[in-house]
C-alpha cells in the first residue's frame, strides 16, 4: 500500500487548508484573518472578533447590529434543554453537560443539524448564533444546576460577557451588574481563545466534519476533545496544581525539582507545541493579569505568590529554557477566573465558550469544501505477524 509516514502526534502534517487562524510558533505570532491578535486584543471584542474568525472580515455597522441581534434572540433555550441539564446529576463535571448539551442542540434544531452540509449551510448563519449564543446560556445553567439554584433569563439588552455574568451570578432577590473590569477581563479571555488552528479539539471538529456532520455534532466532539488536561483542562490543572503546592506547605520549590526529574508532575501552564519562544496570547493576559491584581483583587489570593514563584523560576532555570517551556496563556487565566468568581470546575467550559467561534469556522470550511476528502489518516503497524488460530483446549 505504499510508503507511510509517522509523525506522532501530527507535529509536521498539514492536515487542510484554512484561511482562518496563522500561527508562527518560533516567532510568537497570532494571527486572525489576517489581523494580529495584538491588535484586536487592544480595539475588538469577542463578538466582533467571533465575528471576524466566522466570516473572514471585521463586520460592517448593519453586520455587527444583524450579528448581535441573531445572538440576543438566540441566548435563551428551551423548556427540554432546561430539563435536560436540570436532570444531570448535581455534580456530573460541566465539560460533561456541556458536550451532551450541544450535540442536543442538533435534535432541537433538526433544520440546522440534517447531516446534509449542503442543506446544513443554508442555515448557517442561524446555526452559528445558537451555539455561540446558547453555549453560554447552558454552561452558566450547567453552574446554577450545580449549586442548586434557579434559571436567570437572559437580558437581551445586555452585552455577550455581561449577559453571561448574569446568568451566572443574579439571584432572583439581587441582580449581579458585572463591573467594567470584570467584563473586560471576561471579553478577552474569550477572545484570546477565539481560534488556535488545528489543534487537538479544533482537528476533532474537522474529522467528525469530514465524514459529514453537522456543526453540534461536530463542535460536541470539540467540546470533548478540550476537555483533557493536556488541552483545554490545563487551565483547571494550573490551580489544581497551586492549590496542592499550597497545601503540601511548599512554595513551588520541590514541585519544581519533581518536575524535573520526572518523578513528579508537569508543570500546568507551561510549554506549547507550537510556540518556542513565547505564547502571544500568554503576553497579553499576562499585561491584563498584573492589571487585575488590583483591578479585580488577585493581589489577596494565596495562591498568587506560588504563582510568581513558578513563573520566576521556569523563566530562568535551565531546564526550562532549554526545552523552551515558557508560561502559556492557561498559566495567567486561572488566576483571573477565580478572581471574577468562576470555579475551577468550569474553567474548561468557559475556554469552549471562548473557541465556538474558531470551531464554526473550521467546520464550515470542511462543509464549503467541494473536494472534501474524508479524514483518514494511517498507522504504522506494530502488533504480531500473522499466526494460526489456537483452539481453547491447546491455549496453556
Ligand atoms: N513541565 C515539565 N516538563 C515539560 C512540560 C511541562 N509543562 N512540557 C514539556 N516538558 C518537557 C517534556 O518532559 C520533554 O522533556 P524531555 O525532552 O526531557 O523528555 C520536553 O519538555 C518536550 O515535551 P513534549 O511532551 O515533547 O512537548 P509537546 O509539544 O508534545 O507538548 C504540551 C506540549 C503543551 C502538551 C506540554 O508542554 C505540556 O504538557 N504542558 C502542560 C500542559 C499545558 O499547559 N497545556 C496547555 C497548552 S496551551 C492551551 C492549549 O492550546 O490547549
Amino acid at each position: 500500500t505504499g510508503y507511510i509516514t509517522f509523525d506522532e502526534g501530527y507535529g509536521n502534517t498539514g492536515s487542510c487548508l484554512s484561511d482562518i487562524t496563522y500561527i508562527d510558533g518560533e516567532a510568537g505570532i497570532l494571527r486572525y484573518r489576517g489581523y494580529p491578535i495584538e491588535q484586536l486584543a487592544e480595539h475588538s471584542g469577542f463578538v466582533e472578533t467571533a465575528y471576524l474568525v466566522i466570516h473572514g472580515e471585521l463586520p460592517k455597522p448593519r453586520e455587527r447590529m444583524t450579528f448581535a441581534r441573531l445572538l440576543s434572540e438566540n441566548a435563551p433555550i428551551r423548556q427540554g434543554m432546561l430539563r435536560f441539564i436540570e436532570n444531570f446529576p448535581r455534580d456530573a463535571h460541566p465539560m460533561a453537560v456541556l458536550s451532551a448539551s450541544m450535540n442536543a442542540l442538533g435534535a432541537y434544531y433538526p433544520h440546522l443539524a440534517s447531516n446534509n452540509h449542503q442543506n446544513d449551510l443554508e442555515h448557517f448563519d442561524e446555526a452559528a448564533a445558537v451555539a455561540i449564543s446558547k453555549v453560554r446560556t447552558i454552561a452558566a445553567h450547567t453552574y446554577r444546576v450545580n449549586n442548586g439554584k434557579p434559571f436567570n433569563y437572559p437580558r437581551p439588552n445586555f452585552g455577550y460577557c455581561e449577559n453571561f455574568l448574569h446568568l451566572m451570578f443574579s439571584e432572583p432577590y439581587n441582580e449581579y451588574i458585572s463591573t467594567a473590569e470584570v467584563a473586560q477581563a471576561l471579553n478577552l479571555f474569550l477572545l484570546l481563545h477565539a481560534d488556535h488552528e488545528q489543534n487537538c479539539s479544533t482537528s476533532t471538529v474537522k474529522m467528525v466534519a469530514s465524514a459529514g456532520a453537522n456543526l453540534f455534532a461536530s463542535v460536541s466532539a470539540g467540546v470533548n476533545a478540550l476537555w483533557g488536561p493536556l488541552h483545554g483542562g490545563a487551565n483547571a490543572a494550573v490551580i489544581e496544581m497551586l492549590q496542592k503546592i499550597h497545601n503540601d506547605g511548599d512554595d513551588g520549590t520541590r514541585f519544581i525539582a519533581a518536575a524535573k526529574d520526572g518523578k513528579g508532575d508537569r508543570l500546568m501552564g507551561f510549554g506549547h507545541r507550537v510556540y518556542k519562544n513565547y505564547d502571544p496570547r500568554a503576553k497579553i493576559i499576562k499585561a491584563s493579569f498584573y492589571r487585575a491584581l488590583d483591578s479585580l483583587n488577585i493581589k489577596n489570593d494565596p495562591l498568587l505568590d506560588i504563582a510568581m514563584k513558578l513563573e520566576e523560576v521556569a523563566l530562568h532555570d535551565d531546564y526550562f529554557v532549554s526545552r523552551k517551556l515558557y508560561p502559556n496563556v492557561d498559566f495567567y487565566s486561572g488566576l483571573i477566573m477565580r478572581a471574577i468568581g468562576i470555579p475551577v470546575n468550569m474553567f474548561t467550559v468557559m475556554f469552549a465558550i471562548g473557541r465556538m467561534p474558531g470551531w464554526i469556522a473550521q467546520w464550515r470550511e470542511i462543509a464549503q469544501n467541494p473536494k472534501m476528502k474524508i479524514a483518514r489518516p494511517r498507522q504504522i503497524y506494530t502488533g504480531p505477524q500473522i499466526r494460526d488460530y489456537v483452539p481453547m483446549e491447546k491455549r496453556a
